[in-house]
């Protein structure tokens, strides 16, 4: 729920109701130029199957907060990409070592309210070795290439390194929503 919202919050605290996540959406700018990185092999994700990106996708959550044990449908799957207006091949991006195994990935959907950041994952063992600001600096850069200014990303306030990753961008705070849950009566 939005905080801003002080009387039902103060209602759903009397009943019991405890903090337990906050998200925070952050707008981040698009940039001109992407970095030139030949460590990593970018492509879009026309040139990969549904197949290949879902079980990509799956795998990868296993290592997000909040996401493990979270897989698609590939019904669903295929409906939010090819079915879907907002989405865009050339804003979802899949990063390969130079060996050809898959690494990460970063897409962005093109909603009627502006573009918003679905995900940006690096698989663990290529971490911290800059490739999630890659992928972000390349999707940001094709988003100017739209005619977008920036894009929003929803990001658990405790994730430490998306945090840190989108500060890097100059991403900036626009708006903060708090979970909460009820445990049942004490
Ligand atoms: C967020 C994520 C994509 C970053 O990928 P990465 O390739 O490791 O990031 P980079 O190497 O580009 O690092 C970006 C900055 O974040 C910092 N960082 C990386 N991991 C960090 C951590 N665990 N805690 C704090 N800062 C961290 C890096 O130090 C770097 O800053 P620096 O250049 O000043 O050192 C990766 O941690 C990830 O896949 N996380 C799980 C997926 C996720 O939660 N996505 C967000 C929800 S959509």
């Amino acid at each position: 729920m939005c905080p801003d919202d002080t009387s039902g919050l103060k209602e759903l605290l009397g009943l019991g109701f405890v903090f337990d996540r906050k998200d925070i959406a952050w707008n981040i700018p698009a940039v001109d130029q992407p970095q030139d990185d030949s460590e990593w092999i970018l492509k879009q994700s026309d040139q990969f199957s549904l197949a290949q990106l879902l079980e990509w996708d799956d795998d990868l959550r296993q290592f997000v907060p909040g996401t493990r044990g979270w897989r698609w449908g590939s019904d669903d799957f295929a409906a939010d990409l090819a079915d879907s207006p907002p989405y865009d091949p050339a804003l979802y991006l899949v990063a390969l070592s130079q060996s050809g195994d898959f690494a990460a990935m970063a897409r962005t959907w093109r909603n009627p309210s502006g573009a918003k950041i679905g995900f940006v994952g690096a698989h663990p063992r290529y971490r911290s070795r800059g490739l999630g600001g890659t992928l972000l600096r390349h999707m940001l850069a094709q988003l100017r290439g739209r005619g977008y200014d920036s894009a929003i990303a929803n990001i658990d306030s405790a994730n430490a390194a998306s945090v840190k990753m989108v500060e890097k961008f100059g991403g900036a705070q626009v708006a903060t929503t708090w979970e909460l849950v009820w445990y049942g009566a004490q």
